[in-house]
């Protein structure tokens, strides 16, 4: 028997972290504090859940380590890539709170595309494995258009998982599963983390709370 794949960790397997990270939007007079001073470290091989109320910053702490919004002030850094911006889908891959799949190309297309930009060999082949494990093989030829909700989300987390990076952020990923689905979709990221992936999961589901070796709770901008 050989062991699960391994991811692709930096070979001295550091965390990706981000520090002091602060966070604020204006909305006409009012300032909104998202950020306020946040210290955050996912290392390989863990499931971390961030907890928190709608509105207490959980999507601008995932957006900011993975360089989609840049912070007030703080820095994250990525291991063996430096900023966030820089990162490839095989050090970060992300499952977005609202999928951002491509609406012209397949279930199996929208999957097997990261694999492809990454020069996988066979990125059909990959796509197909993490649709199988995911419960989505049938609906590999569907647009997304075509799918469910909660079709589209694990189509989303095959997408993140298929080229096995180093880390995965996912926010709200259980969102529209039931419970069977959110324990298969729980069941593939903790095989991904004994691959060594790292995963921070934002969400407030307690199932993904449950099989989190880590929680991390986010109250108004702030980790408690
Ligand atoms: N682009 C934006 N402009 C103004 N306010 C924002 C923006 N994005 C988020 N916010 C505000 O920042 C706070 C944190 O939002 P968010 O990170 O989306 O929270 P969560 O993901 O935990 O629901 C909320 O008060 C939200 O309304
Ligand atoms: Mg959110």
């Amino acid at each position: 028997m050989t062991g699960p794949a391994r991811s692709r960790r930096d070979a001295a397997g550091a965390a990706l972290c981000g520090s002091g990270l602060h966070k604020s939007y204006r909305r006409g007079r009012e300032q909104v504090h998202a950020l306020r001073g946040v210290d955050v470290e996912v290392a390989p091989g863990e499931l971390v859940a961030l907890l928190g109320r709608s509105g207490s910053g959980k999507s601008t702490l995932l957006n900011c380590l993975l360089g989609w919004e840049r912070p007030d002030s703080g820095v994250v850094q990525v291991p063996g890539v430096g900023s966030p911006e820089a990162a490839p889908w095989t050090t970060v891959a992300v499952v977005p709170q609202q999928f951002g799949l491509l609406d012209e190309l397949t279930v199996a297309g929208n999957v097997a595309l990261p694999a492809r930009l990454a020069g996988d060999g066979d990125p059909a082949a990959a796509a197909a494995g993490v649709l199988g494990s995911l419960r989505l093989g049938h609906l590999a030829d569907r647009l997304p258009a075509e799918v469910s909700l909660g079709e589209q989300q694990r189509t989303a987390m095959a997408r993140a998982l298929v080229v096995r990076p180093a880390f995965v952020l996912a926010d709200e990923p259980t969102g529209h599963l039931d419970e069977e689905l959110t324990a298969t979709v729980l069941g593939v990221l903790r095989e991904a983390c004994d691959g060594g992936t790292g995963v921070l999961v934002a969400s407030h589901d307690p199932a993904v709370v449950a099989s989190a070796d880590r929680v991390l709770r986010l109250e108004d901008g702030r980790l408690g």
